[in-house]
């Protein structure tokens, strides 16, 4: 079935929520914690090893409810069945979204066309395990006979993003193989990474669910050649795997069908790190690991599919980022995690969040009437407070922020761990309480500053507060809960788009710019240049000359 049609900005409780904001939206999150002294409790989540406080907010329980009441208008649960259930719902390309069914049960039951997908995604999954152990076990070996030190992750867009972001975040796990990620098309990428290399010990892992992308395709051409310079082109089928679903063009290319790792069109790139674009983390930090990233994604698939809209986290969170994106006009969230080991997670949720939330038509067919996908940006607490938390605190923007923080860190230093979440939990109570002038005023003349010095200072030193943030605490930074918060923020994106109806799964926008590009790149190539702008033709002559 496809997904309801229905334009949100035309439900009863798009129109009370927005005289809801009317009333609501001078009062101050000071004031709504001074007349609730359970409020941190009330507005809170405890699911397994998460606590979701999502009381630093601008709602109240009317807020909260007129938001849930849009979810049911919208026809969210009816939706959420299609998705989990393979309906079509990328229907601008004709596919299911089952990235869920990649962390399904065995012996789940998850049908497209007709065939069971979950007992292909357990022969995929078999081959993952067998090949990662082997080559981590030293079992399988380079042309030379030395076993493999350093693995090459050749992809772009989900097929690099998602691994990438998730070995750095796993780093603590990893065994003795050293991963490296070569996506840019700018050649000085590529060869960078090629230095520090030794053909006879690394392995090549080629990632594109099309392998049309020209990216991933010159990278892998240049690093074949540089391969052949070493060894005769039978050693590549010891050195060159890929992972995609066109198995011509990887046969063209000269992988040995041994060396194939499927993947599938109900699978979009940015969600597929659960598939064999995952080889790289099982190779990282073997394949248990691997495999418990994904139990944790199938409970947080579960919590999202089995609880009640108001004690779910995905659409708890989802409906408050709507909150203030179609009502405040916020226009940005910030995604700030506490561990260094997530300083790719911002990255790598702008793919997810931005290339499938982007989008400004509605399910059938027209223009929107509202806004729709929120511009996604951060860096780890605390160098982001030392950067652009300024900003947040006192510039003129309303910018929502997510703070990912753990209880115990990995390495145990509780010395530094305890500074590192004093600062997580100060920030968010800063952002919210602010600093009021009174406060300033007492402060500095408890300094010892007072009269014109005091009324010239006080104004640059008064914090407006009432900025909102969510705080999601997880006990440990474990491959389980890695996978849960990414499957809550999948799951988030799935919300939003359901709510904006939109379709969140095609990516038309990125289209344009690759066949520009073929163009120009003959232009770049050739002697002639064809039709351009007078901008654009004032550039390449002035590039070439
Ligand atoms: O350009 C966007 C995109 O299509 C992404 O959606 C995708 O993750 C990336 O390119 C890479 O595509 P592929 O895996 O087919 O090489």
């Amino acid at each position: 079935m496809a997904l309801p049609k229905i334009n949100p900005t035309t439900t009863n409780a798009w129109k009370k929520l927005s005289d809801h904001y009317k009333k609501q939206s001078n009062t101050h999150l000071r004031e709504l914690f001074a007349e609730d002294a359970n409020r941190g409790k009330a507005f809170n989540i405890q699911w397994k090893d998460f606590l979701v406080d999502y009381s630093k907010n601008r709602i109240t329980q009317e807020t909260l409810d007129l938001l849930l009441e849009l979810a049911e208008e919208v026809k969210l649960k009816e939706a959420m069945t299609g998705y989990f259930k393979g309906d079509l719902i990328n229907q601008t390309e004709g596919r299911a979204v089952l990235h869920t069914a990649l962390r399904a049960n065995k012996g789940d039951t998850i049908l497209v066309d007709g065939e069971n997908v979950v007992e292909e995604v357990y022969e995929v999954k078999e081959k993952i395990k067998s090949f990662s152990e082997a080559i981590i076990s030293g079992d399988k070996k380079g042309f030379s006979g030395k076993a493999f030190t350093d693995i090459v992750n050749i992809g772009i867009g989900g097929s690099d993003l998602g691994p990438a972001m998730v070995t750095e975040a796993l780093k603590f796990y990893k065994n003795h193989l050293k991963v490296h990620f070569v996506s840019n098309v700018d050649g000085d990428h590529v060869h960078e990474v090629l230095k520090e290399l030794n053909p006879e010990t690394t392995l090549f892992v080629i990632v594109s669910k099309t392998f049309t992308t020209q990216e991933t395709l010159s990278n892998a051409m240049t690093i074949k050649k540089w391969f052949l310079k070493h060894a005769s082109q039978k050693e590549v089928a010891k050195h060159f795997v890929a992972v995609s679903t066109n198995l011509e063009k990887i046969a063209e290319f000269g992988i040995a069908d041994d060396n194939v790792f499927p993947m599938w069109d109900w699978v979009g790139g940015r969600f597929s790190l659960w598939s064999a674009v995952g080889l790289s983390i099982a190779l990282s930090v073997g394949y248990q690991n691997f495999d418990a990233l994904l139990a944790g994604a199938h409970e947080m698939d579960n919590h999202f599919k089995e609880t009640p809209f108001s004690e779910n986290i995905p659409v708890i969170l989802a409906l408050l980022s709507i909150w203030y994106n179609n009502f405040y006009g916020a226009e940005t969230e910030a995604i700030i995690p506490y561990t260094q080991y997530l300083h790719r997670f911002s990255a790598y949720l702008q793919q997810g969040i931005m290339e499938s939330n982007g989008k400004s038509v509605d399910r059938a067919g027209n223009r929107v009437g509202h806004q729709t996908g929120t511009i996604i940006w951060g860096e780890p607490g605390t160098n982001s407070q030392h950067a652009f938390f300024q900003l947040i605190h006192q510039g003129t923007k309303l910018i929502p922020t997510d703070f990912i923080g753990f209880k115990e860190s990995l390495h145990g230093d509780v010395d530094h761990h305890n500074k590192l979440m004093a600062n997580f939990f100060a920030q968010t109570e800063a952002l919210m309480n602010g600093k009021t002038a009174d406060e300033v005023k007492s402060e500095l003349k408890s300094q010892g500053i007072s009269g014109e010095e005091l009324e010239a200072l006080f104004p640059f030193k008064v914090f407006e507060g009432n900025k909102p943030t969510n705080t999601i605490l997880i006990n440990k930074l474990t491959p389980k809960s890695l996978g849960a918060l990414i499957a809550l923020y999948e799951h988030k994106i799935f919300v939003q788009g359901v709510v904006w109806n939109i379709f969140s799964y095609d990516q038309w926008g990125v289209e344009l710019g690759k066949q520009l590009a073929k163009n120009i790149l003959s232009d770049i190539e050739n002697s002639e240049i064809g039709k351009h702008d007078s901008s654009t033709l004032h550039l390449l002559q002035y590039f070439k000359s």
